[in-house]
């Protein structure tokens, strides 16, 4: 979604600009040429892998106007006026929600579930619970809830279950001692068109990560820090996101979206990157 996240965004040579959502910085790397040596782009994510991967994009490509911070987006204000002073407010801002390809590709992590180690989807330090402490300790109710809600899982009780009876045998810590609990809930010989487990994995990552509370804290928030007329573009990829962002732009009364129906990948993106089928590109303008 570049072109239309630079488009929507408005970009402006000179600007302040920033990142929620660094990943593999493609959009950092393009706000801070078209700001030029006069703007600023602020980063954040609270994955070290993506900021020191980051920093040497930027070191090849000598950008000397990117300030790169680990950090949870939910903070972006205390954030921003670490680096910013009161009077320099922003032109713009970006979230780029989820789990970026390369997390997706690092075998070294469980976001996959061809993992080999324990169960672990923070996206970085500071996480309230832990993937295993959620998967051992939440109710039968809590799990199908998750499941349901955030993994939009059909078999969600099932699968909760499931777990519940094998982790009072033994505690759940390895991701394919999980994989194989779900996998042996759907039926045999089945054809799935994707893995059994990426539901139940999406929910487990967005419960570890508190991925749409710290939504809802930074979009209540992000106005304080925007100027007049500045720009707030929020790419989900979740339909409980996207409601999250919807509802954003329809109650608050200092940031007004444009159009209303959401905006959504070109079908070359969606050729080139099937993850692209499912964006969805809302955006709004501080109008006080
Ligand atoms: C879809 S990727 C962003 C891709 C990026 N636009 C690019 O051009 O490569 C999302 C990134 O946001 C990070 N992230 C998710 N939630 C976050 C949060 N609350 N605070 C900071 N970073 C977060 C993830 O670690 C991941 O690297």
């Amino acid at each position: 979604m570049l072109p239309e996240v630079i488009k929507h965004l408005a970009v402006k040579p000179g600007g302040i600009y920033i990142d929620c959502t660094l990943g593999g910085a493609g959009y950092t790397l393009e706000l801070a040429k078209r700001v030029g040596s006069g703007g600023k782009v602020l980063a954040l994510d609270m994955d070290i892998a993506a900021i020191r991967n980051a920093q040497d994009k930027i070191a090849e490509q000598d950008l000397k106007n990117i300030i790169l911070v680990q950090e949870n987006f939910k903070n972006i204000v205390q954030v921003y006026y670490k680096y910013f002073k009161k009077e320099e407010l922003a032109d713009g801002v970006v979230f780029d929600l989820g789990l970026s390809s390369y997390q997706l590709a690092d075998k070294e992590r469980s976001f996959s579930f061809q993992h080999e180690g324990s169960l672990d989807m923070a996206f970085g330090k500071g996480t309230e619970k832990s993937t295993v402490e959620i998967v051992n300790n939440y109710s039968l109710l809590d799990l199908t809830r998750i499941f349901r809600e955030y993994g939009e899982e059909r078999n969600a009780y099932k699968i909760a279950k499931a777990i519940v009876l094998q982790r009072k045998k033994k505690k759940i810590e390895a991701t394919q001692d999980l994989v194989d609990i779900i996998v042996k809930q759907y039926p045999k010989r089945a054809y799935y068109k994707i893995h059994p487990a990426t539901k139940v994995f999406q929910a487990l990552r967005i419960e570890t990560n508190q991925e749409f509370n710290n939504l809802k804290t930074a979009l209540a928030e992000i106005s304080k820090i925007l100027k007049f007329k500045g720009r707030v573009v929020v790419v989900s990829f979740h339909s409980g996101e996207d409601r999250i962002v919807k509802q954003f732009f329809k109650n608050n009364e200092e940031v007004m979206p444009i159009v209303k129906k959401p905006i959504t990948a070109s079908e070359e993106e969606v050729l080139n990157n099937p993850r692209a089928r499912s964006a969805k590109l809302r955006f709004g303008i501080k109008v006080v």
